[in-house]
């Protein structure tokens, strides 16, 4: 990451810095850059525009632009991607007093930047939110499935979190250099939502929000995806449980669940094809095995995953540990068969004492998996391609 500790005096520079990440923006960059200079006339500011070496070359443009003003900064990332990442990278290396977030897509009406700047610089509060739920905010013309998703994303921060926020998922914020020097160490930059990392993970910030009407993208398109929305709920499950629950354990969770559908599938299906119940029980497993290391491999351990001629090589390990797994589950539930013999006789203890053996085998299938299948134990071992 580009961070750069500076001495205070350089680090305090500005009244006002503007963090702009882009990706594929050039076209509006410009002209967003353009609106700035007008609206924050009077104000020191610099602009940092953090961009992930984006096809279309937003960042040449930016360094251009650059070049003619000393007021903005670029930051190229060639080794990093991601939009929260991205803000809090540009954040990191700014130098004003009062720190502000925003699109580069002019969806983000610019003439409200001052007056966010000011509820910080004035003390009113810590993080000012520019808000489309506010007096004087709106979406604008959003397609029903937008407006349902946009909601639904609410709902789900409001009943997790139960903050009071209008706006929880506003891209558009501004806040004060100590709040975000008392907050950043615990801030997760992953995803869509820094905003609400930024109200949570701090001691009870003062939030202020101002309306304004969230404007259509005339050029390029949102980054907004089916992947942005899986890791949101990833998000929120760990901003209410992180400090129980790993968000890695939730994500082998969630593929564990999966894969005992596929297990019973498969073992349907064979026992449907006539085939004799202990095979059919093996390749109801053997399915369930090879579906979860996939989905592991790509989801739960995503950035150490095993690529190419090391996937198999990572199948096997992974084979290994799930033996272990079916000793454990094993032992588990004879353990409480034989202290308890009653559970034979009663189908829902059956079923319970089997669910306990699942939970078990889980947290040691999940603790050889990050110790050793995907560890640095299994990458000497296995060799597998690190990004
Ligand atoms: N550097 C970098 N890296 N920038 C990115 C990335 C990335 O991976 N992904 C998106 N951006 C930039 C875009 O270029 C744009 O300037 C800004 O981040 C927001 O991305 P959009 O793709 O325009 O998001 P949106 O308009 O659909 O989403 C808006 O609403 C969301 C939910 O209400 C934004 O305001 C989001 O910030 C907000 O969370
Ligand atoms: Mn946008």
């Amino acid at each position: 990451m580009n961070v750069i500790t500076a001495s205070d005096s350089i680090k305090y520079a500005r009244e006002l810095s503007v963090v702009i990440p882009t990706y594929n923006e050039s076209e509006n960059l410009p002209i967003l850059l353009g609106k700035l200079k007008e609206v924050l006339n009077g104000i020191d500011y610099e602009i940092v525009v953090v961009d992930d070496d984006s096809p279309d070359q937003t960042w040449k443009i930016a360094q251009q632009l650059s070049n003619e003003n000393e007021r903005i900064r670029v930051i190229r990332r060639q080794d990093a991607r991601g939009l929260s990442s991205a803000v809090v990278t540009g954040m990191a290396s700014s130098n004003g007093k009062v720190i502000s977030v925003m699109d580069a897509d002019m969806q983000h009406d610019e003439t409200i930047l001052p007056d966010m700047y000011r509820a910080i610089a004035e003390g009113r509060c810590d993080i000012c939110i520019g808000s489309r739920e506010a007096p004087g905010g709106g979406y604008g013309d959003w397609s029903k499935s937008r407006r349902f998703v946009s909601y639904t994303a609410k709902a789900l921060a409001y009943l997790a979190l139960s903050t009071p926020i209008k706006d929880p998922m506003s891209g558009y914020f501004a806040l004060s250099r100590e709040y975000f020097d008392r907050t950043i160490d615990r801030v997760n930059p992953s995803g869509f939502k820094i905003l609400l990392e930024f109200v949570t993970r701090g001691d009870n910030p003062r939030v202020e929000e101002i309306g304004y009407r969230f404007r259509n993208r005339i050029y390029g398109e949102t980054k907004l995806n089916a992947t942005v929305a899986v890791e949101y709920l990833l998000a929120l499950i760990d901003l209410r449980f992180g400090w129980l629950i790993p968000n890695r354990f939730v994500k082998f969770g969630m593929v564990g669940v999966s894969g005992s559908i596929v297990n019973f599938l498969g073992f349907a299906i064979a026992s449907g094809l006539g085939v004799s119940v202990p095979l059919a029980v093996f390749i109801g497993v053997q399915s369930a095995i090879m579906w979860t290391y996939f989905g592991n491999n790509l989801f739960t351990f995503s950035p150490i995953r095993y690529r190419g001629m090391s996937y198999l090589r990572g199948l096997v390990l992974y084979e290994f540990a799930s033996i272990y797994g079916l000793v454990i589950q094993l032992s588990v539930v004879t353990t409480i068969i034989t202290y308890w013999p009653t559970v034979n006789d009663y189908l829902g203890l059956k079923y319970m004492a089997y669910m306990v053996g699942v939970a078990f085998a889980a947290l040691g299938n999940y603790f050889i998996h990050t110790n050793y299948t995907w560890n640095r134990l299994g990458y000497k071992l296995a060799m597998p391609v690190r990004s």
